[in-house]
């Protein structure tokens, strides 16, 4: 259909005064004696384009009005009264029609209401600019990795190891339900695979073999999580972006992930002006600042040593224990992040009991070259290390877990042909896109999330 984007009518100025055609959907009307109006969205922008109705030239618009209805409009473009651009409608086509139950009328819906009409909810203007803000933060991904010459692999999404060793994975399994067997073993050998398998809970144990030689890589895909975390942080499937980086320690690591936020972060501030105003004033005054302040300032560095003295000296009453050797609780993370510092935060050097198998142990014996990246309002966004390179402590640590050396035997080869410092991080997409627009529940920032109990 010929058409022109919503996007250039309204931004660029050789369409003043022409004659353009549009295409989009009746998002608000109005109607009165002698003209109607009509606020068309297409998509491509925030912003709606009003159509300008008269009666004289178009004598029954009633069935234009509807919200919802996909039209087409040919119409001259013409300034408006506050500063921007409209159209005088020369002819009007419905191209589809919405009857009075389409769900969306007029007045806002609450986030969780649009959650239970997922294939509508996206027409509503905060997931718009949600939406493309997503967007144009993947492509930022890409772009900061591409321009520093890492290679992006595709990690397998069916995997039979379970990287993050928690017990948080997917089968998968052709085997109907009530399939009886002896032993495990037996039971999975007659499965599609001949052993157990899954969904990948991240694809940094392939990403390390890549790593190994291709020097720098990243992977951006799903990684699926069978937690059972009924949070507004947690989905069973979020897309991950995992750099791996040889050559390199916790240092370098915590460079790259300061460097990448940023970079992403300032295209968004460069490339979704509408939508971040948008959020600013419906979602978190002072985003924007935030925003700004992220792209300028040293995110802060402190040891998880230091931190749990911070906790303890805290004026706060915490409902979770600060105790060295323990966890930090979501209310533990959210005083570091958004309390003692204002700012994201890496937490770096956590206990060896409480984290993977893989992280390079510390010369102190007792904490790994881990690093997680604590950020006001949405908690963790990044989990990383440095990884155990050396051959000996691998075994012994997954020894000392109990883990199956059989399973891995590639992964510890890696520590036998070229071991060489490495370490990379995971970041969660979703988190992210939370951080950057004020929205507070992870499931408005996913087009249909996967929870506990509950595929939208
Ligand atoms: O901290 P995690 O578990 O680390 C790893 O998976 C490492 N293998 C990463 C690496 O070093 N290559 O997960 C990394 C990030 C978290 O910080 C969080 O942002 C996100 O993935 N994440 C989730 N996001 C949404 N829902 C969930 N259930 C998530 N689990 C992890
Ligand atoms: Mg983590």
């Amino acid at each position: 259909m010929k058409h022109t984007d919503i996007f250039d009518v309204m931004n660029d100025a050789s369409f003043v005064n022409a004659t353009a055609t549009v295409c989009g959907w009746a998002r608000t009307s109005r109607d009165s004696k002698t003209m109607a109006f009509v606020e068309l969205n297409d998509g491509t922008t925030l912003k709606h384009l009003q159509i300008v109705i008269d009666k004289e030239k178009i004598a029954n618009p009633a069935p234009f009005l509807k919200l919802g209805s996909a039209l087409r409009v040919v119409g001259q473009i013409v300034p408006s009264r506050n500063g921007s651009v409209e159209m005088n409608a020369e002819s009007i086509e419905l191209i589809g029609e919405c009857p009075s139950e389409y769900p969306l009328q007029k007045k806002r819906h609450t986030l969780e209401y649009l959650r239970t009409i997922p294939h509508l909810r996206l027409r509503a203007n905060t997931f718009n600019a949600v939406f493309r803000v997503r967007s144009v933060l993947s492509a930022a991904i890409h772009e900061f990795f591409q321009g520093r010459r890492y290679v992006y692999v595709h990690t397998p999404i069916v995997t039979a190891s379970d990287c993050e060793g928690a017990g948080e994975m997917f089968r998968v399994t052709t085997r109907p339900w009530n399939a009886e067997a002896k032993s495990e073993e037996e039971y999975y050998a007659d499965d599609f695979f001949g052993q157990k398998a899954g969904l990948s809970v991240s694809g940094q144990l392939e990403g390390e073999v890549a790593a190994m030689a291709f020097g720098k890589i990243y992977t951006f895909g799903p990684s699926f999580r069978a937690e059972c975390s009924n949070t507004p942080r947690h989905v069973a499937e979020f897309w991950h972006v995992e750099p791996e980086i040889a050559f390199a320690e916790l240092p370098d690591v915590i460079e790259v992930v300061e460097s990448s936020i940023k970079y992403v972060v300032k295209a968004v501030l460069e490339r979704c002006p509408n939508e971040l105003a948008f959020f600013d004033k419906n979602f978190e005054n002072g985003l924007i600042d935030k925003l700004n302040r992220l792209v300028s300032e040293d995110f802060g560095v402190v040891t998880y040593t230091e931190a749990i003295e911070i906790l303890k000296k805290a004026d706060v009453k915490f409902e979770f224990p600060v105790e060295w050797g323990g966890d930090l609780a979501t209310e533990h993370e959210k005083y570091l992040a958004e309390v003692a510092f204002g700012k994201p935060v890496f937490v770096t050097d956590y206990p060896k009991e409480i984290k993977s198998f893989y992280m390079k142990q510390n010369p102190d014996g007792k904490t790994v070259a881990a690093t997680d990246l604590l950020a006001p309002g949405v908690g963790e966004i990044i989990g990383g290390s440095e990884r155990e390179a050396d051959l000996g402590k691998l075994l012994q640590a997954m020894q000392d877990r109990g883990m199956s050396t059989a399973e891995y035997e590639n992964y510890i080869d890696l520590r036998r042909f070229g071991s060489t410092p490495h370490g990379g991080f995971g970041l969660g997409l979703e988190r992210l896109v939370m951080y950057v627009t004020g929205i507070e529940n992870i499931r408005d920032v996913i087009l249909y999330p996967r929870v506990v109990n509950k595929v939208y």
